[in-house]
């Protein structure tokens, strides 16, 4: 049995991109939440996936087949969103600005970019769920450096070595 300390710090090792995964919502207003498990899946067609915890407050608006949401890829100076998106659901997404995306879920002011999805697959993942979508749109915002998870803190790239 691997110790879970050990398994932790071993998976902060690992650098990634922080995304928060927004819903149209269900007559409450949208909801989002900040997902680092984020990884590309298949070009043809167009799936992604993200890794949601089987006790995010707002997990059902991503269960069902079809349902629409948005991957926001968050810019370098965007931090201070992805600690609000990390706890209990406001339903005003923290006064953030933002426009519907072509799956009806908000896209958010400001990200690096938006990938507009709908639920493909859901697969069970231990206390996760692998929540596969189909992506129908994408939005880059050009030259966006992007923020950086990294031994639990927020960072920026830095330039090759
Ligand atoms: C940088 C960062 C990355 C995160 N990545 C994930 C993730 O990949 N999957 C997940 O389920 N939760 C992740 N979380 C935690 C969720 O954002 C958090 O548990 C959730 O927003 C709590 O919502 P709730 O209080 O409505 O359940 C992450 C949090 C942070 C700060």
């Amino acid at each position: 049995m691997v110790d879970q300390i050990a398994f932790r710090n071993a998976l902060a090792c690992f650098a990634s991109g922080v995304t928060v995964v927004t819903a149209p919502g269900d007559g409450q207003g949208p909801v989002g939440v900040t997902v680092s498990a984020f990884c590309s899946l298949s070009l043809d067609p167009p799936l992604i996936l993200v890794c949601l915890d089987n006790r995010t407050g707002c997990i059902a608006q991503f269960l069902e087949s079809g349902a629409g949401f948005t991957v926001n890829v968050l810019a370098a100076d965007q931090h201070a969103l992805s600690d609000a998106f990390a706890g209990p659901q406001t339903f005003d997404l923290h006064g953030h600005g933002f426009k519907a995306g072509a799956t009806g879920a908000p896209i958010l002011d400001g990200v690096a970019a938006a990938l507009s999805c709908q639920t493909h697959a859901i697969h069970d993942g231990g206390d996760h769920r692998i929540v596969v979508g189909r992506v129908a749109d994408v939005q880059v915002t050009r030259d966006k450096a992007p923020l950086v998870y990294f031994q639990s803190s927020y960072r920026g790239l830095s330039e090759r070595p």
